[in-house]
């Protein structure tokens, strides 16, 4: 290609995403009038110089990633921003909490509410006002994405379901939840400028936008999220943090949040701009945009000082509203800057949350295979154990400042993330597939957990094989490990890393394979584990005889080989469904495989086109008639359930009107929420032990014949998780509501519910759907 084609100026790209200007002002409708009110009137106190210090982050003496000055005039102490959406990272006392995608395989809303308490009170009790996450962007569009890990899921129900209860039980306790990366932040690749290119733009038509990239957001802002962090990447064409779109007209319009929006780290590229586009704190801090620049900007009349006044208000607010105003701890008081340094206990665990970080654990493992009985174990006789995920790392230690341990690097190569996630030459990112040395609890990067203790599979078996006389045999380090033949079983325990920085090599690798099937050939009952930080393929030994079991492990966090070991030998019962499609065949994703990447005219600008539209992961397997090997929502457990007696209710007191009427509140217009369809369902556990099992329902919207609105076969649309008792039958019901049955109508900018017959589905996964019932509109 000619260098005179290459796009070399932003220009050809303005007008991609519209203006939507001013930024609306924060009302203090829905819950929110008394926080804005005193917000209000304690930023009308404020001067000049100190609202602008609370617009951007400042130096301190603690570990926080992120932190506001305190005003100590105004008696405001300061606030502490830190990582992230599971668990506190990068201080001692601590726990690592099981990864989003963990969370969203247990497909389990009381506990993921738990979860959320739990993590946010380690977070108060360290002086945390602001916890960066949970994650619903990515939305795990790109299937090798460095950060799917982080999200729950490839379903933007199921997110949008996690997230509303994560968003309620840490703001429960009074800590503001961060809600991120919006919008559209799908791949690791070019995700910041560099090299000569801008950062990449998530190209998403309207309707696309709305059902699957804003939908878990909205949400978030519907359970009150206080905060929600803007992107790294461009949205068509316009960054993240200055797109007055997604900002001013997704957010603060139609959704109607109330809180404040926050950089993230470095993703501020312009100031005036990024003001008046609804970004509302700067972090890690003003740098060349604002500051001192947007004090000459209010001055000088550029931008209105009322746009300050918004800012600084919803920051405010949201720290009223948390109660943060009263009774918590100083910002930072447990995150000393230096570990190695002497400094002050503040433990932050807490024993009450036991149980639901083992629970946690234990639910986000899937079980995919299951032959012959090989699960659960029975008091075997001699276990070899292979693979490097089974123990743990060599190190768990702090260091002063960046550090390997910091980014939760116990396990990877830090030259190769470092590669990734600052820029360092020597190594390449997104190599190496796996994490080789030791068991993953969490996934690399911002988002990395910090553990006080952690308990490997292998430390588990040992103590389980002490209790029961087993013969241990272990080998973590050969590729290809001498196996004893009269093994009652081996256990092969691999991981699919990731972390931020940069996206994954590929969603498979020769080693772990290789390994697989070289214990294969030699052990009639091998058991197959992975840690797996997004997608793992299985073609290569799944159909293998000897291969009798294999278990999806996810991220569990510091409960890993206890879950592990009590699922193994039965004491505990696999629940969990797999929260994403695991193909066949890498090419099976399509365009979604991979990043794109910054090519032809485009180098200078790379364009990441969702051409697919709302046909993600399953929708695109099933418009496609592609075969998963497991599609989304399967699982096994070591019982069965039967499914029975559908029964469809139409709401007569309802409107059915095809738009919604009713005002914006938090989350967008409120009768959005209705309630328009009723549906019930039996489940019967018939098999031999008690279990739980997620009954999952899917939609078919009728199409509308619209030209290029054509709609996914079925979408999830309802899920309950019920344990069951041998020989017991659980009802469960789902609620439809008006946005559950609409469509994003482009024209009318507004959902439009469906018309005709919708298809009801009901069963144990997305293809396992016995009960079929349907309603009209
Ligand atoms: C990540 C954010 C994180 C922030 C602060 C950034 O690199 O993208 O998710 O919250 O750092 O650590």
């Amino acid at each position: 290609m000619d260098q005179g084609e290459i796009i070399q100026n932003d220009e050809y790209f303005y007008g991609g995403s519209e203006p939507v200007y001013p930024s609306p002002e924060m009302t203090g409708s829905g819950g929110w009038k008394e926080a804005f009110d005193s917000a209000k009137e304690f930023v009308g106190k404020m001067t000049l110089d100190e609202k602008i210090s609370l617009t951007a982050g400042a130096n301190s003496e603690t570990s926080c990633p992120g932190f506001l000055p305190a005003i100590s005039r105004l008696k405001f102490p300061g606030m502490c921003l830190a990582d992230a959406g599971q668990g506190v990272r990068g201080t001692d006392f601590v726990s690592s909490w099981p990864s989003g995608i963990h969370v969203g395989a247990s497909w389990n809303k009381e506990l993921t509410l738990a979860r959320g308490k739990g993590m946010g009170g380690e977070f108060r009790t360290k002086g945390v006002n602001i916890l960066l996450g949970p994650v619903v962007g990515p939305a795990g569009r790109v299937v090798s994405g460095g950060r799917n890990w982080e999200g729950f899921a490839s379903d933007p129900y199921l997110s949008g379901v996690l997230v509303g209860e994560t968003v309620k039980g840490v703001q429960g306790v009074g800590v503001i939840a961060s809600t991120k990366h919006f919008v559209a932040n799908e791949q690791e690749t070019n995700r910041n400028p560099g090299n000569g290119a801008e950062a990449v733009s998530s190209n998403i038509d309207d309707r696309t936008m709305h059902e699957i990239y804003l939908w878990p957001f909205q949400d978030a802002v519907r359970a009150g999220t206080g905060s929600i962090m803007c992107s790294y990447q461009r949205v068509n064409n316009s960054y993240g943090c200055a797109n007055s779109k997604t900002q001013n007209g997704l957010l603060k319009t139609e959704l109607g949040f109330q809180g404040g929006v926050v950089s993230d780290w470095g993703a501020q590229h312009a100031g005036v701009a990024t003001a008046e586009a609804g970004m509302d704190m700067a972090m890690p801090n003003g740098g060349d945009f604002w500051g001192s620049h947007l004090k000459d900007a209010i001055k000088n009349g550029t931008v209105p000082e009322s746009r300050l006044d918004d800012m600084v208000i919803r920051t405010i607010a949201s720290w009223y509203q948390m109660g943060q105003d009263k009774d918590f701890p100083g910002p930072g008081v447990g995150m000393p800057k230096d570990l190695t340094k002497p400094h002050r206990i503040v433990d932050a665990r807490n024993s009450s949350f036991k149980s639901t970080l083992f629970d946690g654990a234990v639910e986000g493992h899937v079980l995919v295979k299951n032959i012959r009985k090989a699960l659960p174990l029975k008091t075997p006789k001699l276990l070899s154990i292979y693979g490097y995920s089974a123990k743990n790392p060599d190190e768990n230690n702090p260091t002063d400042g960046l550090s390997p341990w910091l980014m939760g690097s116990g396990s990877f190569d830090y030259q190769e993330f470092g590669a990734g996630f600052f820029g360092w030459s020597g190594a390449t990112p997104g190599t190496t597939g796996i994490a080789f040395n030791g068991t993953l609890y969490s996934g690399g990067g911002s988002g990395a957990t910090s553990q006080s203790l952690a308990i490997s599979p292998y430390d588990a078996i040992i103590q389980q094989a002490y209790e029961d006389d087993t013969a241990l045999f272990w080998d973590f380090h050969n590729g290809k490990p001498a196996v004893d033949p009269v093994s009652s079983a081996c256990l092969v325990l691999g991981n699919a890393w990731a972390a931020e920085g940069a996206d994954r090599p590929g969603l498979r690798d020769d080693y772990t394979d290789d390994l697989i099937l070289h214990v294969a050939s030699q052990c009639n009952n091998t058991v197959v584990i992975f840690h797996n930080a997004g997608i793992r393929l299985v073609e290569e030994f799944i159909d293998h005889p000897n291969v009798t079991a294999v278990i999806f492990a996810h991220l569990p966090g510091q409960a890993s080989g206890k879950a592990l070991v009590s699922i193994l030998y039965g004491k505990e019962n696999p629940s969990g469904k797999l929260p994403y499609t695991v193909a066949r065949n890498e090419s099976d994703y399509g365009n979604m495989l991979r990043p794109d990447q910054p090519e032809g005219i485009f180098r200078k600008f790379p364009q990441s086109n969702f051409t697919e539209g709302v046909f993600v992961d399953y929708r695109h397997f099933d418009e496609n008639k592609i075969k998963p090997r497991f599609e989304f929502g399967f699982g096994l457990s070591y019982t069965t359930f039967r499914y029975a007696n559908l029964a469809v209710e139409k709401d007569s007191n309802k409107s059915f009107e095809e738009f919604p009427k009713g005002k914006i509140v938090e989350g967008g217009q409120e009768d959005l929420w209705d309630v328009l369809v009723r549906v019930e369902a039996e489940v019967e556990n018939n098999g031999e032990v008690e279990g739980k099992e997620v009954a999952q329902l899917y939609l078919g919207i009728p199409e509308t014949g619209r030209e290029g609105e054509k709609v996914p076969v079925r979408q999830l649309r309802g899920f309950e998780k019920v344990s069951i008792g041998v020989g017991e039958t659980k009802k469960v019901v789902f609620e439809l509501t008006r946005r559950d049955l609409s469509v994003w109508d482009v024209r009318g900018q507004k959902w439009r519910l469906g018309r005709g017959e919708f298809k009801v589905e009901v069963g144990g996964s997305s293809r396992d759907l016995p009960l079929v019932g349907k309603f009209t509109v």
